[in-house]
């Protein structure tokens, strides 16, 4: 149960989560393997294929993308229980095909999330990072009428009300929604799959992405990536935006033209970008990180001490379901239940 590739245990760990996770693994006699318990290294392919050839279910992160090599090495393989909400690193088509149950680790991280969301939004407004290093590095000499000027968030002293623009409004858009309404804002939703939520909430008005674009103060995103997510903030949209806008991504990277966006930023076609997520993470597109109109951090939204031992509980309850052979408990390929390959793949051995 150590360092191990697989070893024939149960459950192989990618990397090392959180002690709740698997003390849920241990208190159900459940052996697994984690294959890289050091906190900055990945886990290569080559030992990625080792561990899921000799286990029976597999515990990834969105760190690993498990594609049809990962998923085809092991005819045994009873689930993939990632420990995250987000999926995108998962061929979930491949998954369904060859008939290996998904689950997630949605709900727990709502909150959570949803804070770094407001956190981020507020750090880009208020220039708090360029503050903080100017305060460390000695520069700040005498009290200044004019030392970092950022905009108001809710309602200015000119009695200007601020726009909001949510896009997603799943649970995490609609915690970000919940927080606005402390502010005083104008809160513009879109979201093709929950339509009907906005319009009951009374929290937000309902407008097409491209009626709310010309008139956020602040656009934050909060959609899955799919096809149809990928590059949804593009070239054409970024020109849309407000030249003082800001635009916060905690979702994920490729939701966003990273190039695009690096243009919109140096051109002043909108006013700052405040991301937790990138395009080729941990890669940043050139020229992002040089600018002084940003907030970057390193994909930490759901990373509370409470939040991430929730997320590996839940993976690891997953992670027996699928070993007792029952359907996840956050199942997100749920169709493969019907399936004779999944009957199949559940009848085989072990
Ligand atoms: C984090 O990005 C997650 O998907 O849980």
């Amino acid at each position: 149960m150590g360092n191990a590739a697989g070893g024939g245990a149960q459950v192989f760990i990618t990397r090392k989560i959180p002690e709740p996770g698997l003390a849920v693994l241990r208190e159900a006699g459940v052996s697994f393997a984690i294959c890289q318990s050091r906190e900055d290294d990945g886990v290569a392919n080559s030992q990625l294929l080792e561990g899921v050839y000799g286990c029976r279910v597999l515990l990834p992160l969105l760190t690993e993308p498990i594609d049809r090599e990962v998923m085809e090495i092991n005819p045994k393989l009873m689930g993939i229980a990632q420990m995250a909400v987000g999926f995108d690193n998962i061929d979930l088509e491949v998954a369904t095909e060859l008939g290996i149950p998904v689950s997630n680790t949605p709900g727990v991280l709502t909150e959570t999330t949803a804070d770094l969301t407001w956190a981020l939004l507020m750090a880009g407004a208020r220039r708090v990072p360029q503050a903080h290093n100017y305060t460390v590095q000695g520069r700040y000499k005498i009290w200044g009428p004019n030392l970092f000027l950022g905009t108001d968030v809710g309602t200015g002293a000119n009695g200007r009300q601020k726009t909001l623009g949510i896009v997603g409004f799943g649970r995490i858009g609609a915690a970000v929604a919940k927080r606005a309404s402390g502010f005083d804002m104008r809160v513009l939703a879109t979201d093709p799959y929950a339509r009907e939520a906005i319009e009951a909430s009374d929290l937000v008005e309902h407008a097409p992405l491209d009626e709310i674009l010309p008139q956020a103060d602040f656009l934050t995103l909060h959609v899955l990536l799919t096809e149809e997510t990928h590059h949804l903030i593009n070239e054409e949209r970024l020109r849309k935006m407000k030249p003082n806008a800001l635009l916060i991504n905690t979702s994920r990277g490729p939701v966003v033209d990273e190039k695009a966006l690096v243009r919109a930023l140096t051109e002043g076609w909108i006013g700052g970008a405040a991301l937790d997520v990138y395009e080729e993470e941990p890669e940043m597109a050139h020229g992002l990180a040089e600018l002084e109109n940003v907030v970057l951090l390193p994909h930490i939204a759901s990373a509370t001490a409470g939040t991430r031992g929730r997320m590996a509980t839940m993976a690891a309850k997953n992670a027996i379901a699928f070993l007792n052979r029952e359907k996840a408990l956050n199942p997100v390929n749920p169709d493969v239940y019907g399936t004779d390959a999944y009957r199949r793949r559940i009848g085989s051995g072990g």
